[in-house]
């Protein structure tokens, strides 16, 4: 299996990443930002999506028309920046089931331990959409993949905003099989686990915390 990584450098995609990237974007505009970017990653990230045959009557005639096939998606959000990228994708896909994974790094050991979990259930035939802004060490990335393939979907896609190489690696070498949706692959990875230039805290500067 050859890992896939799908950036989607369409022009308004990189137009509204670089507002965001800028240091003195207020609060609110970086949130409505994230928003309209994951609009765009959505309709990427479910362009393989199955459709059925359906026979519709227009005001002047019968036709063969396409409706989405299966059952509702799952997005589920890595907290709490994920949270970012959910109104966007709620806005194309109102009808989505919603999951949220909580999980903080462990001072001492540097692994993540998680806090929440909450998905919807019966997920062996949902596609899920994991959603977390920023793939930078992927070790969150990792262990949420990991937790929720225990719920064994009929498929799963991770969709961020920025990556880097190393968060790349990391996330392929134990989840090769789930591809990567990203608006833009960053240099590196600093030493404190920030992406390069990147775009600073996705979590601080979406709530408007330090
Ligand atoms: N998380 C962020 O919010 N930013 C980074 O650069 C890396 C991880």
């Amino acid at each position: 299996m050859v890992p896939s990584v799908n950036v989607v450098d369409h022009p308004l995609v990189l137009h509204k990443l670089t507002l965001m990237r800028r240091k003195d974007t207020s609060t609110a505009s970086f949130r409505a930002l994230l928003s309209e970017i994951s609009m765009l990653l959505a309709y990427e990230a479910t362009r393989d999506m199955k459709l059925r045959e359906e026979i519709i009557e227009t005001p002047i005639s019968e036709m063969k028309g396409y409706a989405i096939d299966g059952k509702k998606v799952v997005l589920i959000a890595i907290l709490r920046a994920g949270l970012g990228i959910l109104d966007g994708m709620l806005a194309l896909m109102p009808s989505a089931r919603v999951g949220h994974v909580g999980l903080y790094r462990d001072p001492k050991t540097l692994e993540p331990v998680e806090y929440f979990f909450k998905v919807p259930q019966q997920l062996e035939d949902r596609s899920v959409l994991v959603c977390d802004p920023m793939l930078a060490t992927g070790n969150s990335a990792v262990a949420a993949v990991t937790r929720i393939k225990q719920a064994n979907p009929a498929s799963i896609k991770l969709l961020c905003l920025l990556t880097c190489p190393e968060g790349i690696k990391t996330f392929h070498a134990a989840h090769p099989d789930v591809p990567i949706v990203t608006a833009a692959i960053d240099e590196r990875l600093n030493d404190h686990g920030y992406i390069v230039p990147g775009l600073g805290d996705a979590g601080d500067r979406l709530f408007g915390t330090k």
